[in-house]
């Protein structure tokens, strides 16, 4: 495997997916503590970080046990440091050194840059510059600009490269990547989803032997693809609980219960509706909201795992992204809107904890879950928020108001689907406002409510924009819920981005 030591920057996570695109299993790990090197480790990536290695708090890693010693390789910041500490010289750019540079110098004959053309073009994106390297090391590219792109240090495994390799405009990064991880560090690449399935449930039948074990079922891909490995691990020992909140789409509760049951999976279904509803009533605030969810799903899910004797460990679905300690630059960042709504669940509960996917980016659990058969329908779900419609509700919920969202939604998402739209939108939904408006039907006055849809693109949900869609698919899904949805007569389409909206409304 590859170590990835985290200075913190934007990137880090890119290039982890870029070494596992390669099918080589990494790691990161915040810089100031190194994992044990142990021989399944073939080599060390330091990332690029916010910070100058000029700055009095600049990030300091203690790479006695790595420099000289295995294949080391520097990414920007990385590359800077490793050229400052060990005798070199940094200073502020005297051009502009963002975005897209050609590589002008290449030496062909070192390892690292086998295969990548003359003029490649690479992506900068720092303030620094290395002016001068310590004696040892030697430019192996540069750009019209830079003339330290990239170096090797002579004698030892060590590169740097000024330029980010991982990002997509690096048009050969892939190639330096490939060079560094498999050819220079050696590694194999037998990191794929059918050998990660094969390994996972080896070591979860190791781990769990007869035990008993309860797992929260939400419908989504990870809890769905955390069942499916755990049920062909343990079998009857499995024991899935789906909660019905009353929060959820038309009819979901009832579909997702059943392909769960087609899946083989030992699912008890739970139908909470009614407590969920009196917990909530008359409650607008959304961060109230969420916490009063949160709770009443603990309870509900802790009463029903009780029901099963000997239960020692409770599964959850939770993701690489998750438990990747992050390098934190401006201190802890304000809660915007508290998403883990089971967090607390674990300590309740008392049980041990199992969580198969937690090694995994949410792509590579899509591609585990194909591995293992599962629906390509379930796996290319949109992602839906824990508390359901209460979030997309403004306002306090009723009855009465969640059956208007489960239309609209319901027309708006079949829409998509029938028009080809849905996979094209990384995430869809309605909102109900807490506005009523005046309308014209046939000859009558009317004054009801107003929904807004959303569609939106993203990768991870952090960063995201309104996708465009067509006029005419508008026009025909408006009408549609206009006509069919009684208590609605306006519909908007929310296009702002995310910063500075975000994708929820609540
Ligand atoms: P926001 O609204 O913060 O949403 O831009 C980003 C992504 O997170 C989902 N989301 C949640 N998921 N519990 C969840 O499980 C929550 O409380 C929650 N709030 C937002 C949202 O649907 C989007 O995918």
């Amino acid at each position: 495997k590859i170590i990835i030591l985290d200075f913190g920057s934007q990137y880090t996570q890119l290039i982890a997916r870029r070494v596992r695109e390669l099918n080589v299993y990494c790691e990161i790990h915040p810089f100031h503590s190194v994992p044990e090197l142990d021989s399944s480790v073939k080599g060390v990536i330091l990332s690029g970080s916010p910070y100058s290695v000029r700055d009095e708090e600049a990030p300091v890693p203690d790479l006695s046990t790595i420099k000289g010693k295995m294949p080391l390789l520097g990414v920007c910041y990385g590359a800077q440091f490793l050229s400052q500490y060990f005798g070199g010289e940094v200073k502020p750019s005297n051009t502009r050194e963002y975005g897209r540079a050609n590589l002008a110098f290449i030496n062909k004959d070192n390892d690292l840059m086998t295969g990548v053309p003359d003029q490649s073009q690479v992506w900068m994106s720092h303030g620094d510059t290395i002016v001068n390297l310590p004696d040892n090391y030697s430019i192996i590219a540069s750009t019209e600009d830079v003339s330290v792109a990239a170096y090797e240090v002579k004698g030892e495994n060590t590169w740097g490269l000024q330029f980010h390799p991982e990002v997509y405009h690096s048009t050969d990064g892939k190639t330096i990547l490939f060079n560094f991880i498999v050819s220079i560090c050696g590694c194999a690449q037998d990191w794929t989803p059918d050998s990660f399935v094969d390994s996972t449930v080896a070591s979860l039948k190791e781990k769990l032997g007869n035990d008993k074990v309860v797992l929260g079922l939400s419908g989504g891909v990870d809890s769905t693809v955390a069942g499916v490995l755990l049920n062909k691990a343990i079998g009857e020992n499995l024991t899935c609980i789906f909660v019905d909140n009353g929060l959820l789409r038309k009819n979901e509760y009832q579909n997702v219960l059943d392909s769960y049951k087609h899946m083989g999976l030992n699912v008890i279904g739970v139908d909470a509706k009614q407590e969920f509803l009196s917990e909530l009533a008359g409650v607008s605030d959304p961060e109230t909201k969420r916490k009063i969810i949160g709770r009443v799903f603990i309870e509900i899910f802790d009463k029903e795992a009780h029901k099963i004797q000997n239960v020692k460990w409770l599964a959850q679905g939770t993701i690489y992204p998750d438990v990747i300690e992050s390098v934190s630059v401006n201190g802890p960042s304000a809660t915007i809107k508290s998403h883990h709504n089971v967090g607390g669940l674990p300590e309740k509960m008392n049980l041990k904890v199992v969580e198969p996917l937690n090694l995994l980016f949410k792509d590579e659990v899509r591609r585990v879950g194909k591995a293992l058969s599962i629906s390509p329908a379930l796996l290319g779900r949109h992602p839906f928020p824990g508390p359901g419609l209460a979030i997309r509700i403004l306002g306090d919920i009723t009855e009465e108001k969640i059956n208007i969202l489960q239309e609209v939604d319901h027309i708006f998402i079949q829409g998509l689907k029938d028009n080809e739209l849905y996979d094209d939108v990384w995430q869809a939904g309605a909102m109900l406002l807490p506005v009523q408006s005046v309308g014209v039907m046939g000859d009558e006055r009317t004054y009801e409510r107003v929904v807004a849809l959303r569609a939106v693109s993203s990768t991870d949900g952090m960063t995201a924009d309104w996708v465009h869609l067509p006029y005419e698919f508008l026009a025909k899904v408006s009408n549609d819920i206009i006509n069919k949805v009684k208590g609605v007569n306006r519909v908007v389409y929310d296009i702002s981005s995310k910063p500075p909206a975000t994708i929820e409304w609540e």
